[in-house]
């Protein structure tokens, strides 16, 4: 049959990256294509202990429907982590939500209509991408410079698009960048997109796994009034994935209509995964976890550029992130890095090219994004050493 699919899926394809986790089930593959966390820094046993104790003692109550807004004692933890980093200021509420993702998507569903733009860092996180594809928006992709956003092309850009209404980024830990924006270019970011009267997303799942350089406050925490910012965070990364819990900051009206299209979409975050997360929070030492998530990406951080300083062309360069799970990697000659994915894989050895994160993702790119987060240390050594084979011979 020919079926007649609506025209908001025109502009999506499917990810590459789902796509390449299909290849990466045959064995022996060393993936540096992913986003996971390391399963290394899942707090199993204690998963365990929670989980088994909360279905024995009340289970009436976990396995039933829950509110829409999110379990209350979750939501009210992770409002006073929010408050302390001056993130969620009076006038705020805070909504859990099923990941970062879908935050992401609900926020963009509440504020865009059919033909509205939207600006984001070119390359960008190709989930958010996808999702604000679907609301049919012209995408405005703005350049990274090394500190973060190109402030003057952002400038430019909206002002030659008045159509634009949000600006996704993610400051800290750049997905797939690994680019973090420095203070000055975060206090800019904020003070155009007032002047332009246009909303920011901020996006912020990895702004715990900072292993080298100092914190740098979030764009929500510098906006004075509180309105102009629509904060994103998730546990994802800290945590575990796998029990979809993310979170919104935003003026209460803001999150009233994600609420209703929560209430459409998915009801309520699973209620189980909510109380897991909050037993976890409240009686184990978060700051230690974290801690010990830093120093082994550090670790795997460092091992991988240290191989790529001694063994990639010098006609490679790359990022030196200071935390996140990502080294973006850019070839200065006149190819297309797609070519590289299937030899690459035929060595068993996965990663993504640098045209699925990108606004126009047709154009052939330079560019790649390497993930050290999930290798073993010898995997990171032989993978990069293939890779930098197969780069010497583009
Ligand atoms: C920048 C960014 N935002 C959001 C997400 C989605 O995270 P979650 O698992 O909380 O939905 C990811 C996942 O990789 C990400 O990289």
């Amino acid at each position: 049959m020919e079926y007649n699919f609506a025209g908001r899926m025109n502009g999506v394809k499917g990810s590459a990256i789902r796509e390449m986790f299909k290849m990466m089930q045959k064995p022996g593959v060393i993936s540096f294509a992913g986003g996971n966390p390391s399963p290394e820094t899942f707090p199993v046993e204690e998963l365990k202990e929670i989980s088994q104790r909360l279905l024995t003692e009340n289970p009436g109550l976990y396995l039933q429907y829950g509110i829409t807004e999110g379990y209350a004692p979750l939501a009210e933890i992770l409002s006073e982590q929010m408050k302390e980093k001056g993130i969620l200021k009076q006038g705020d509420k805070l909504l859990i939500t099923s990941g970062a993702q879908q935050a992401i998507d609900l926020a963009a569903k509440a504020i865009l209509d059919k033909g509205d733009g939207l600006a984001c860092e070119t390359p960008s996180f190709i989930g958010a991408l996808n999702a604000f594809r679907t609301y049919e928006a012209p995408l405005f992709g703005i350049e990274l410079q090394p500190d973060g956003i190109d402030t003057k092309m952002l400038e430019d850009t909206l002002a030659a698009n008045p159509n634009i209404k949000l600006l996704y980024i993610i400051p800290t830990f750049q997905n797939p960048s690994g680019i973090t924006a420095s203070e000055a270019k975060r206090r800019e970011v904020l003070e155009i997109c007032i002047r332009h009267n246009v909303l920011i997303i901020e996006d912020n799942p990895y702004g715990e796994l900072r292993f080298a350089g100092e914190d740098v406050p979030t764009i929500k925490s510098m906006d004075e009034s509180g309105e102009h910012v629509i904060y994103v965070g998730s546990l994802s990364k800290v945590l575990s994935p796998g029990l979809r819990i993310g979170f919104v900051v935003a003026n209460e009206k803001i999150c009233e209509k994600i609420t209703v299209l929560k209430q459409v979409n998915d009801v309520h975050t699973n209620l189980l995964s909510q109380a897991m997360a909050y037993e976890w929070l409240k009686n184990y030492s978060f700051s230690e976890h974290v801690q010990e998530a830093r120093a082994l990406y550090g670790h795997k951080c460092s091992l991988m550029l240290k191989e790529m300083d001694e063994t990639f062309p010098e006609y490679v360069t790359y990022t030196r992130p200071e935390g996140g799970l990502f080294i973006w990697c850019t070839i200065h000659k006149d190819v297309d890095s797609a070519k590289l994915v299937k030899p690459m894989i035929d060595q068993n050895v996965a990663f993504v090219p640098g045209c699925n994160f990108m606004t126009d993702i047709d154009a052939p790119t330079p560019f790649f994004r390497l993930n050290y987060s999930t290798s073993s240390d010898e995997n990171i050594v032989k993978g990069i050493h293939l890779m930098a084979e197969a780069l010497k011979n583009i």
